[in-house]
């Protein structure tokens, strides 16, 4: 018999397996494919019996946030230097011996797919360094169960990998762009790609790829004036875009406060250019707002974690690469799974560690963030110590 004693109680007999938990948690059984009982639990104790590969569990956290999507970073490395993103100074790069394996991924997706996950998004770093990135996504593919797997990738090795991914099973994707002027991405990104990035997004359309996203971060004073001409560039070739408020993701791009093009502000430099109605969220969790266009030609949306958190609404946990969970994008500790797989731990202790965190998880810094920027002291960004975003992936 094997025993856990976690967040619940875990009991594994050869006739099945058993969990008891206190509270947070639901779970559906299901029998050949087909769900047969339902029990909620979320304010009482509950006691139920498992069938080894047959469970779907809700897992919440204290703030009633069921984990549904997961982010892996799959490298830490980069080719940019984004201004907003890449430490200037030195940054110290996780040694290849840490960074987790394929199969070690794929193993680590299986369980957060247990537990509820139905979305993964590979990103980094520059997830496209990572070699042979296309087995990772047909591995992944070939697990079956995701309802969303994508990619966001700076785009600059786009044109001879979109091949191999979308052979791979890899249906859409996101590329950072954040202006269509040259010398104005020379700028932000320390690299002299644009070219090379715009033939990425065609060669992905292609392929077939559908949607083809742009992420556009918007600085104030840097690429404000970019907004039309990536909207109007959106528009003519089909792609959708998304811009996102500058964040004080890390320690090392001297965030401030003032640099922050709030959501209002460019709603309203689209609203005069193009009319456009508000579609809501993409689900109930995704963190953009989505607007459509009046004469039905796409969408855009809006990222606004620093004007507007969306923190309450927020279902995504986060894997570093090299094996930490993280559960929050400006966190500053990660749970060490990797330690644990290498360890041999066996599947279920693994789910019962991510259980545990999830569980007692109560993150909200971007709430926290605007409490503090609406307050008479103001916001100290480099008053809290968080995860590099290159570590942790974006
Ligand atoms: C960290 S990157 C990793 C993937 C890939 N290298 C790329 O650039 O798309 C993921 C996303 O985070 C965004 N990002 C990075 N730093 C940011 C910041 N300080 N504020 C807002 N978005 C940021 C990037 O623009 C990108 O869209
Ligand atoms: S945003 Fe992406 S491309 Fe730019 S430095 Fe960060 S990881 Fe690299």
């Amino acid at each position: 018999m094997d025993m856990l004693l976690w967040y619940g109680l875990y009991l594994e007999f050869g006739c099945g397996q058993y969990w008891y938990w206190p509270s947070g948690f639901s779970c559906s059984m299901v029998k050949g494919g087909q769900r047969r009982s339902w029990m909620e639990c979320s304010n009482g104790i509950a006691f139920g019996k498992i069938r080894a590969g047959q469970v779907e569990t809700k897992l919440k956290d204290l703030l009633d946030r069921e984990i549904r999507d997961l982010r892996i970073s799959v490298t830490d490395r980069c080719n940019s230097r984004c201004t907003y993103c890449m430490p200037r100074d030195k940054y110290e790069w996780i040694d290849h011996h840490e960074i987790l394996s394929f199969e070690e991924i794929v193993r680590i997706a299986g369980i957060f797919i247990r537990l509820g996950v139905t979305k993964i998004r590979l990103t980094g770093g520059e997830p496209l360094l990572r070699h042979d990135l296309c087995r990772l996504v047909e591995q992944l593919t070939a697990l079956g169960s995701l309802q969303d797997l994508c990619l966001t990738t700076n785009g600059s090795l786009l044109v001879d990998q979109i091949e191999g991914l979308a052979a791979a099973g890899l249906k859409r994707l996101n590329v950072s762009v954040d202006t269509l002027d040259p010398e104005r991405y020379r700028q932000i990104t320390r690299r002299d790609d644009l070219v090379r990035v715009l033939q990425g997004l065609r060669a992905a359309k292609q392929c077939g790829l559908s949607p083809v996203k742009i992420n556009t971060v918007v600085q104030r004073g840097v690429n404000e004036e970019d907004i039309l001409p990536l909207i109007e560039f959106s528009r003519d070739n089909g792609y959708a875009i998304r811009f996102i408020e500058y964040m004080d993701v890390g320690n090392a791009n001297n965030w401030l406060s003032e640099k922050v093009v709030p959501k209002a502000e460019i709603f309203e430099t689209i609203r005069k250019r193009f009319p456009i109605r508000e579609k809501g969220r993409d689900g109930d969790n995704a963190p953009a707002v989505c607007y459509e266009y009046g004469d039905g030609n796409g969408h855009v949306g809006i990222i606004a974690s620093v004007t507007e958190p969306f923190c309450r609404g927020c279902t995504r946990a986060r894997l570093t690469a090299d094996g930490k969970l993280v559960t929050c994008l400006f966190s500053d500790e990660g749970y060490d799974l990797k330690g644990l797989l290498r360890r041999n731990a066996s599947d279920d202790e693994i789910r019962a560690l991510v259980s545990s965190i999830w569980g007692r998880r109560t993150d909200k810094y971007s709430e926290e963030r605007l409490q503090a920027m609406n307050s008479a002291e103001g916001y100290k960004a480099k008053h809290r110590r968080k995860i590099e975003m290159i570590s942790l992936g974006g």
